[in-house]
């Protein structure tokens, strides 16, 4: 064989054993329990154990990933400035294999932002507006949940990212069906109380229902007690109440409720960013870096168990 037919084979046999990425996407059916606290945190948390980490919003225009770390000004301005395409909700339109066939590897570049806190970051856009719709008109269902799923493998695989997470929005439609469907594992931020528990429950026999439905299993990898008051008793039986119910699922540590992850969110920051966090906002970190340290755990150890049993 040549010295380039050798080497064409090694640059195959590199692409076969090159690890996927570890994906995951913060959902459930409610909102405001902290999908995307969770995502920007767990996102920076799995930064600064040296992992490569790419963020994606498909939780809608308002941006609130990219908010929380300080790019949002920036992503405006190009919005205002019509120099917004392609963006995120490009991604998902039939013509998408073509324009990024035209555009070369500037298509996927561009969606792309770099952050201070060492994660990546693809922003929302207001085009994820109509994409609900959009995606309802496309007949074929495996086509329709299936389109971000292609896009990371065929796009943003060969980027080497070590994890992708993504953030979608507090209700089930087409586009949080396609964040489910690419990352095949959820994380479940869950707030202390019974309205929740609920909630949790109904996204377990959802996902039996996907599995069923589409031949695909959505592992439950973490549900997640966050704004945790640890000072009311209640909350005490919740959490109890929680990893009773959820007994492998359920996160190592909770987060607290932290008036610091909040002011941080409003100045542009995760409570990793804070050069004298309180004692809430230090707790959060380390529970969101022992929680991402069972999160590799977790999915690394493949094959993912199956949905409505517990994991393995
Ligand atoms: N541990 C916490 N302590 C204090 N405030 C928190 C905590 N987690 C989240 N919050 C705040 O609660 C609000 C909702 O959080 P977040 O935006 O992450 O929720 P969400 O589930 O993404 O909401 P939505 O469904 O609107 O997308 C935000 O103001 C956020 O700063
Ligand atoms: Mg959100």
């Amino acid at each position: 064989m040549s010295d380039e037919g050798l080497s064409e084979v090694f640059a195959f046999a590199q692409t076969q054993i090159m690890s996927r990425s570890i994906r995951a996407c913060t959902f459930l059916d409610k909102g405001g329990t902290g999908k995307t606290t969770t995502a920007a945190h767990l996102g920076v948390a799995l930064a600064e154990r040296g992992k490569d980490v790419l963020l994606v919003d498909l939780a809608g225009k308002q941006g609130d990933l990219v908010k929380h770390f300080g790019r949002w000004a920036a992503v405006e301005d190009q919005i205002a400035a019509e120099d917004d395409w392609p963006n995120i909700s490009t991604v998902f339109q039939d013509q998408w294999d073509a324009i990024a066939e035209k555009l070369g590897e500037a298509a996927v570049e561009d969606l792309i932002l770099d952050t201070e806190e060492g994660v990546d970051l693809i922003p929302a856009h207001p085009g994820l507006d109509s994409l609900d719709a959009e995606l309802g008109n496309v007949d074929d269902a495996q086509d329709r949940y299936s389109r971000f799923d292609a896009f990371l493998d065929e796009y943003i695989e060969p980027l080497g990212y070590d994890a992708i997470l993504i953030d979608l929005p507090g209700l089930t439609n087409n586009v949080s069906y396609n964040g489910l469907w690419a990352a095949r594992n959820v994380i479940v931020p869950v707030e202390m109380g019974p309205f929740e528990s609920e909630q949790a429950e109904a996204l377990r026999a959802d996902l039996d229902k996907i599995a069923t439905n589409f031949d695909v299993d959505v592992d439950l990898a973490m549900v997640l007690p966050n704004k945790v008051d640890s000072r009311t008793k209640l909350a005490e039986e919740y959490l109890d109440a929680f990893a009773e119910a959820y007994p492998d699922a359920v996160a190592p540590a909770h987060v607290p409720v932290s008036q610091d992850i909040r002011n941080a969110a409003d100045r542009g920051q995760t409570a990793f960013a804070l050069d004298e966090p309180s004692t809430t906002a230090e707790r959060a970190r380390e529970a969101f870096l022992e929680n991402a340290d069972a999160l590799l755990e977790r999915l690394d150890a493949e094959p993912a168990a199956p949905v409505g049993g517990e994991r393995a």
